[in-house]
């Protein structure tokens, strides 16, 4: 029997104490998103999928950038999901997954996931965007240091792996990013709901604009 609750404790271990917007909550809505999507596959394995959903983000170089730690991180997380029941087969499908959908490595090599994948892959981009997405922009941007928005630099087109870690505005995070992923999405029925997330998202930009030059003269 699979006991996904062993996992997601191994993911609450590991992810306390982070502030860089891979925080638990963000791990709670791609599971729960997750689940809806894999909801319209019955053939799909919804073990792997909510496996890699929960695991998705415990070995992000972001957060750990030693390669010892990562390297224990990793047989830690192997042990994790055979406690939980996974089969080898299931534990190599759920890797196929963490190791290849993260947006930072898909700008440096094109990955092709499977359909499970594909899936936890819309449900990540899709806590990207949106309300929440906005929040997590700000969040982010704060952690970097980054300023909110300066009207005198433009955003940059067809952002490569290391030009994305850059600083920049998080109103230009907008155009480099959020507002291409509804594009991105693999599946149909999140396509649907990034279609609604972005539409939110661009008001909300073209509301901020209007108010950060509420008042100001055309030559200042
Ligand atoms: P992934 O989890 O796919 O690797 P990231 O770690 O790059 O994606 O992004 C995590 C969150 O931080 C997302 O909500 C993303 O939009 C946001 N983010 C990433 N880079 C920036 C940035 N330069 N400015 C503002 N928000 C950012
Ligand atoms: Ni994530």
């Amino acid at each position: 029997m699979v006991t996904i609750e062993r996992i997601a404790q191994f993911v609450a271990t590991q992810a306390a104490g982070d502030h860089s917007g891979h925080d638990l909550a963000h791990i709670h809505r791609v599971v729960n998103l997750s689940d809806y999507l894999v909801g319209f596959y019955p053939d799909v394995d919804q073990t792997v999928v909510l496996a890699a959903a929960w695991t998705h983000d415990v070995l992000d170089e972001k957060l750990v950038s030693d390669s010892a730690q990562l390297q224990q991180l990793r047989q830690a997380l192997t042990a994790c999901y055979h406690a939980a029941g996974l089969s080898s087969d299931q534990v190599t499908a759920v890797y196929a997954i963490i190791d290849h959908m993260s947006y930072a490595k898909n700008l440096r090599n094109h990955w092709t996931l499977t359909l499970a994948g594909q899936l936890v892959q819309d449900a990540d981009r899709l806590d990207a965007i949106g309300a929440v997405g906005i929040g997590r922009a700000f969040y982010y941007g704060a952690s970097t240091g980054a300023p909110m928005f300066d009207p005198a630099l433009p955003p940059r087109e067809n952002l490569d792996h290391t030009a994305y870690r850059q600083v920049t505005p998080v109103i230009n995070h907008f155009y480099e990013k959020l507002f291409r992923l509804g594009d991105l999405m693999n599946t149909p029925e999140a396509k649907r709901i990034a279609q609604e997330r972005t539409a939110v998202m661009r008001q909300f930009v073209a509301e901020f604009k209007a108010e950060w030059q509420f008042g100001a003269s055309q030559d200042n």
